[in-house]
């Protein structure tokens, strides 16, 4: 009997083993494909340049420093941006803003301006480059980058929104809502955080005036989820 228990389990086992993996072949070798495919066609459109992969090694810094260049697929971006409800007094701050796909998008809106904090010189500057591409309609065209590890660098004290696509590792990460926090105590206002798959999310649950305020989801055909949460901090 017991014989009998184990090798039904082990059986199901082995069949959700291999429908994971499965799904995992799926998602890396076709629907990240095809999608990346498609970012990298919009590029082409647009004349800008956002689409890639790029580790830390490759732009000179240690994986140390914090996590590769990957832009959020743009689909999810501007459900995102759209969630947020920006208005014309918004200022939008990408934390490792790589390539500035999300300045981008974010610039599509009618706000005051965006930010972009990156470590990589390099990235900044074909950010700068992206910019500048003729065929974009943008609503605002105020852009600033500063170029400096994010952990340590001073949030400016008119930014209202940051985004973050795990830019950073823990210590640094949870440094920039620190450096918020200071930001609100010498300009009091609201700060909205949208955090694109967030890894860290059991260590904002210990800080003060920090509320979840909604989580935006996507299923990906079944294959993984993409999430996004909103947080306000006051
Ligand atoms: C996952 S990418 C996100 C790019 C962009 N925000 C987006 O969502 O499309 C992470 C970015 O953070 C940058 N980065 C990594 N460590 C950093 C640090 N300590 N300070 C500032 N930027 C950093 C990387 O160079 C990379 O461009």
């Amino acid at each position: 009997m017991n014989i009998n228990i184990s090798s039904h389990s082990s059986k199901r086992k082995s069949l959700s083993y291999y429908l994971v993996a499965f799904k995992e072949i799926i998602r890396f070798r076709a629907y990240l494909r095809i999608l990346s495919l498609f970012e990298k066609l919009r590029d082409q459109m647009r004349g800008t340049d956002t689409e890639s992969m790029i580790e830390m090694g490759e732009l000179g810094f240690s994986k140390e420093t914090g996590h590769r260049y990957e832009a959020t697929p743009t689909f999810h971006l501007r459900q995102i941006l759209k969630a947020l409800n920006l208005q014309p007094t918004d200022v939008v701050l990408d934390i490792g803003s790589g390539k500035g796909r999300v300045l981008l998008e974010a610039s599509r809106f009618n706000i005051q301006r965006v930010v972009g904090i990156e470590l990589s010189g390099q990235l900044n500057s074909i950010c700068r480059h992206n910019f500048s591409a003729k065929s974009l309609s943008l609503k605002c065209n105020q852009l600033e980058l500063i170029e400096g590890n994010a952990g340590t660098s001073k949030i400016p004290d008119d930014v209202s929104v940051m985004f973050y696509f795990n830019p950073l590792l823990l210590p640094d990460f949870l440094a920039t809502i620190q450096r918020a926090l200071e930001s609100i105590q010498r300009n009091p206002r609201k700060i909205r955080f949208a955090f694109y798959n967030l890894k860290y999310f059991d260590d904002l649950k210990s800080i003060d005036h920090l509320h979840l305020i909604k989580i935006l989801e996507w299923k990906n055909f079944g294959l993984y989820r993409s999430r996004c949460h909103i947080y306000e901090l006051t």
